[in-house]
């Protein structure tokens, strides 16, 4: 191909790449998740019962875990989690680059939060970073495999071992991703997922928590129900995190294809790393080493002093050849208002700044073809080629 100029872009009056834009996920239900759900309806066991339990043991054993717990949300999955493992003032150390919820539920559950840097080419957390940050206060470390790429568990696992801390792996990305050979659920205290619309598994609302201990199980149990050890009996405060049986239907249907189509995420996420290589002016996201990534999100870099563009222009141009983006995410959490006094007392986290001008998402989901896939590196070319320095 050879490279695109200024005029070539649709943007400015050319012929696109794509004559209708490339769907940017692929989300809904089968007739078979619809059917799975309206058999909950006509039974009229609505509440959490036998749906969320075998949704429960199906999700734990696809992810290498020993036991699952569904709940309302993903959100309620990271407070069960804090909630079960941490004490009120215990200094976490957390990214500051995740959504906001990861770092919203430490302060919700009294966390003093201390954020670290990331990694620049995978965006996963920064171990040299989180080490550095410990002090004789750090209890725990609560990380996200973002966009589905799994942290450097095996560093993560060292640190924490050496320093007596907890580790929360905010999973919300990442349902069935693995690493070393193992489905991330075998590692640490406690795995939180999403199950969101958009979610590699979505079921509107919905989320699960996977432990590998038997007794923090238990116990998370009571937390996500009232604190109810028995028939009304209380022996601590709960809350009310459950999930309800339609959503277990449908979770439990839809699990059934994750496995398949979390393949062919990775299937258009080696297409997109062959032909992206070649592209100057765009970086794809580099897997941490050891790690098979779920891929919910395709995030790039644009390489700023290559091009003549801004991220955004980039992205605007790109749009109109057909490619849809998304920014995720605009801002560093050192950045966001809510956060301002912990910023403060932070250090500057410098990758993650710099993260939020350069990173944009291009399509990925089970239902791209090869053909889109390449179609989607060929306006990447185009784009690059025609905003070069
Ligand atoms: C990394 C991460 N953590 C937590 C959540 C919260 O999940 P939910 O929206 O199901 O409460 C999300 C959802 O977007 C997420 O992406």
């Amino acid at each position: 191909m050879t490279t695109a100029t200024a005029s070539d872009l649709a943007i400015n009056g050319g012929t696109p790449v794509f004559d209708a834009n490339v769907p940017f996920m692929s989300v809904g239900l089968t007739d078979k998740d619809i059917a799975a759900a309206t058999e909950v309806l006509q039974s009229g066991m609505l509440r959490a019962a036998s749906k969320c339990a075998a949704l429960e043991e199906e999700f734990a054993k696809q992810s290498d875990a020993n036991f699952g717990l569904t709940c309302a949300n993903g959100t309620c999955a990271l407070q069960l989690a804090y909630g079960s493992l941490l004490e009120r003032g215990d200094e976490v150390i957390t990214p500051a680059w995740t959504f906001i919820a990861t770092v919203s539920m430490l302060v919700a559950a009294g966390a003093k939060v201390v954020f670290c840097d990331v990694l620049e080419d995978s965006y996963q957390a920064d171990p040299a970073d989180i080490e550095r940050l410990i002090t004789p206060n750090t209890k725990a470390i609560a990380v996200t495999h973002l966009y589905g790429i799994p942290v450097d568990i095996d560093a993560i696992e060292a640190i924490a071992k050496k320093h007596n801390l907890k580790v929360i792996y905010d999973s919300a990305q990442a349902h069935l991703a693995e690493y070393n050979g193992k489905g991330i659920g075998a590692f640490g205290d406690a795995c939180t997922y999403s199950f969101y619309a958009t979610k590699n598994l979505g079921t509107g609302e919905g989320g699960m928590v996977t432990v590998n201990d038997e007794e923090l199980a238990k116990n998370m149990g009571f937390l996500r129900s009232h604190g109810e050890t028995g028939k009304y009996l209380h022996e601590s405060i709960g809350f009310n995190y459950r999930m309800n049986d339609i959503t277990g239907a449908i979770g439990l249907s839809k699990l059934e294809t994750l496995g398949e189509e979390t393949n062919r995420r990775r299937a258009v996420a080696n297409i997109y790393a062959d032909r992206i290589d070649s592209i100057e002016g765009v970086l794809r996201p580099v897997p941490t080493a050891g790690s098979n990534p779920a891929w919910h999100l395709y995030t790039c870099r644009v390489e700023l002093d290559k091009l003549t563009c801004t991220r955004d222009e980039f992205c605007a141009a790109l749009n109109k050849e057909g490619v849809p983006t998304a920014v995720h995410y605009p801002k560093p959490l050192t950045e966001q208002p809510v956060f301002a006094d912990i910023a403060k007392a932070s250090d500057e986290p410098k990758v993650a700044k710099k993260l939020a001008s350069i990173v944009f998402c291009i399509p990925i989901h089970p239902k791209l073809s090869d053909e889109q896939a390449n179609g989607v590196c060929d306006a990447l070319a185009k784009v690059a080629g025609a905003f070069a320095k």
